[in-house]
């Protein structure tokens, strides 16, 4: 699999999930920012992040999406939402303890 890594994120909550998932693939990869990211390459799969403005997925991820035509595409995204346990997880669920943030 190659991996085209693209994120929409304002104050930098879904750019460190998208690094996390970045630090955790073992394919060829890249990551880039959603105003900066090319249409994908034959064979590529899209990890597009994205957060949660007025309900929705934000425009600049959504613009980026209705673009990219027929790709295999995994959705990511944060959100502000209270939790319901009263806690917030303390880092992406993908990340096992190795990247940088932890
Ligand atoms: C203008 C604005 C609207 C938002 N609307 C929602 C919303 O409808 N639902 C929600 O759960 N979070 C909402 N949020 C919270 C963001 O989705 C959340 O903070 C997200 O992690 C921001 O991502 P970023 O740090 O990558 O920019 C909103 C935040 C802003 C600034």
């Amino acid at each position: 699999m190659k991996a085209l890594i693209v994120y929409s994120s304002q104050s930098g909550n879904t750019r460190k999930l998208a690094e996390a998932i970045h630090h955790q693939l073992s394919c060829e990869k890249r990551i880039l920012p959603v105003a900066e990211a090319p249409a994908p390459a034959p064979g590529e799969t899209v990890f597009l992040g994205f957060w949660l403005r007025g309900g929705k997925p934000d425009p600049h991820a959504s613009e980026y999406l209705a673009k990219i035509g027929k790709t295999r595409v995994f959705l990511f995204a944060t959100h502000g939402a209270a939790s319901k346990f009263g806690a917030r997880p303390k880092r992406p669920f993908l990340c096992k303890n190795t990247c940088p943030d932890c």
